[in-house]
């Protein structure tokens, strides 16, 4: 699959690491090109069989089947509306957390999501999916969590669409879980404002834990 990851921090370091394990081509675009550039070289050592990964400008969207925003959630909007028509028919991944700055609340209002204000703010045909927002960059480079692989849950109107990012997902060495429409972004954003939460904790655990279903 050709991925184009707009972010060159954390979680484009995480997801790239996973999609190029998933042997997809991958390309790194930022506001920062010169970011983009350095990760884009770092990451190339793992690039082994048909996997590829290079940093471009922002034509990178144009070829790509799959667009993940890689960037805080106001930065997602934005982008995505300005994007516009170029981004219909592709499918775009949002995986943005909208927490304020002490991780005590969401900063959209109840009812909605930041998927769906995505969603709204898009050309008409973008096929918008939430994933990744319930784990963390750290883990999402080794895939794992006390040995067991990360879940992602995925949730998306289009179907087609969820299950293309569940094939990066499980391509990539993880376990996806389809959650239906994407009004559930709603309770996959509540479920990390809580897991960002207890990160702060006395106890907390490091941002090195993840959220997972575990059925026998
Ligand atoms: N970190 C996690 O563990 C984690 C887990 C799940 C979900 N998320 C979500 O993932 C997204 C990215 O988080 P991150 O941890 O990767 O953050 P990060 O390390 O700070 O990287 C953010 C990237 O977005 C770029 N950026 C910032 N503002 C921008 C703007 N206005 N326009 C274009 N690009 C902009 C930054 O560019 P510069 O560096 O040049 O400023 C950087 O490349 C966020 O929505 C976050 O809620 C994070």
């Amino acid at each position: 699959m050709r991925i184009t990851i707009i972010g060159a921090g954390n979680m484009a370091r995480g997801i790239a690491t996973r999609a190029l394990a998933g042997g997809h081509t991958v390309t790194l675009t930022g506001k920062d090109p010169a970011k983009a550039a350095r990760l884009a070289e770092e990451l190339s050592a793992q690039a082994a069989g048909d996997a590829a990964v290079r940093a471009g400008d922002d034509s990178a969207v144009d070829p790509a089947e799959l667009v993940v925003m890689a960037v805080p959630f106001a930065a997602a909007k934005e982008l995505t509306a300005s994007l516009g028509a170029r981004l219909s028919g592709k499918v775009l991944v949002d995986i943005s957390n909208p927490v304020d700055a002490s991780l005590e609340a969401l900063v959209v209002a109840p009812g909605t999501s930041a998927a769906e204000e995505i969603a709204g703010a898009a050309a008409p045909g973008t096929r918008v999916v939430k994933a990744f927002n319930t784990t963390f960059a750290t883990t999402l480079v080794t895939g794992q969590v006390g040995g067991t692989a990360l879940d992602v849950f995925i949730a998306g109107d289009d179907e087609p669409a969820r299950k293309q990012v569940a094939q990066l997902v499980t391509s990539g060495g993880l376990h996806a879980v389809d959650v239906g429409a994407l009004r559930h972004a709603r309770e996959l954003e509540g479920l990390q404002l809580l897991h960002m939460a207890l990160q702060l904790s006395e106890d907390g655990y490091g941002w090195a834990s993840t959220v997972k279903i575990v059925a026998p």
